[in-house]
């Protein structure tokens, strides 16, 4: 099945069957990984600008990695040692380089609605890496292939985001994607660190972690973001560990066979404890090689996909 866009900017609005259908795309994305040689003809010709305008250390090596396994060309492009120094803007950076003939665009960007200015300008297909506070739709995807590889299915799960909520996109995309897929999604967070009535989104929402993480299969730690400490959205680093941090006394009230899952980078005795972060429970490491196949999954439905795609489907 073909997906109803031809870029993927956030998960807000796709559909069950687009979002199974990369999961499922995923599946032999990953088979490809465990072989000898890890690499298939799928996209050789089309060239790939991985465009980052952020830090990044799992997306960006694990988009190029995934461009490379499918054999296409990759052209890394870092915000910090271009001509955007030189005062250049977004758009003319993107059409100088799109000129020189690229197909797909990764694009991370501080600005949220970055990857949509790009649809805008560029005939390329836009891939969202993360913008601003907005979405982080990938991050997602890896998510759930991971919770769907371990639990079979993702409708049923109770999913239990923990942290900064309000800043986080990879909460966004992840509360879009896990609702889409019938999963029932709660967040946990100091009252500064939730979105203005939360609920909105569709998700139970908690102030104190220990009632949270009741009946939960998967906790989901996010990053906090330790920059917020200064803006007085919470007192202290140490009061927010012994709130909000994960650790062993609080497992026991998970569901059996639950799941410790973080998407780096990770603060190793803030929110998680290292005995947690490292343990039997904790498929972190397993989420970052997923990633890999996801990003395989989603550059292959995607490249070659034109607007004029729709309407020569409907004709078929
Ligand atoms: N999870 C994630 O987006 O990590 P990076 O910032 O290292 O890409």
């Amino acid at each position: 099945m073909p997906l109803a866009s031809r870029h993927l900017l956030g998960l807000e609005g796709v559909s069950q069957e687009d979002i199974t259908d990369i999961l499922d795309t995923a599946i032999s994305m990953r088979e490809i990984l465990e072989r000898p040689i890890k690499k298939v003809p799928s996209l050789r010709g089309v060239t790939v600008l991985n465009l980052f305008y952020e830090p990044s250390t799992r997306t960006r090596i694990s988009f190029e990695l995934a461009e490379k396994r499918l054999s296409a060309d990759t052209i890394n492009f870092s915000a910090s040692t271009s001509s955007v120094k030189k005062g250049e803007t977004l758009k003319d950076t993107v059409r100088n380089i799109e000129a020189m003939k690229m197909d797909m665009v990764v694009v991370r960007h501080k600005s949220a609605g970055a990857p949509y200015f790009l649809t805008q300008c560029l005939e390329s297909n836009i891939i969202n890496a993360g913008d601003g506070a907005h979405e982080h739709p990938t991050q997602a995807l890896l998510d759930m292939f991971t919770m769907r590889q371990k639990y079979g299915k993702l409708a049923g799960l109770r999913v239990l985001l923990v942290g900064d909520i309000k800043h986080s996109r990879v909460a966004r995309s992840n509360i879009w994607g896990l609702k889409a897929m019938g999963a029932s999604v709660a967040v946990c967070g100091p009252s500064t660190l939730l979105p203005y009535e939360a609920e909105r989104f569709g998700v139970d929402v908690y102030t104190k972690l220990d009632e949270a993480l009741e009946g939960v299969d998967v906790v989901n730690i996010l990053r906090i973001q330790l920059e917020r400490q200064q803006s007085g959205m919470f007192p202290s680093q140490r009061e927010y560990t012994n709130l909000f941090g994960l650790n062993h006394h609080r497992l026991k009230r998970l569901n059996d066979n639950f799941t410790i899952m973080h998407p780096g980078p990770m603060n190793r005795g803030v929110e998680i404890t290292t005995d947690i972060a490292d343990g039997p429970n904790s498929l972190i490491l397993e989420q970052v090689t997923n990633g890999q196949a996801v990003r395989m999954a989603i550059l292959y439905l995607l490249s070659g996909k034109k607007d004029s795609d729709k309407v020569e489907e409907v004709d078929a």
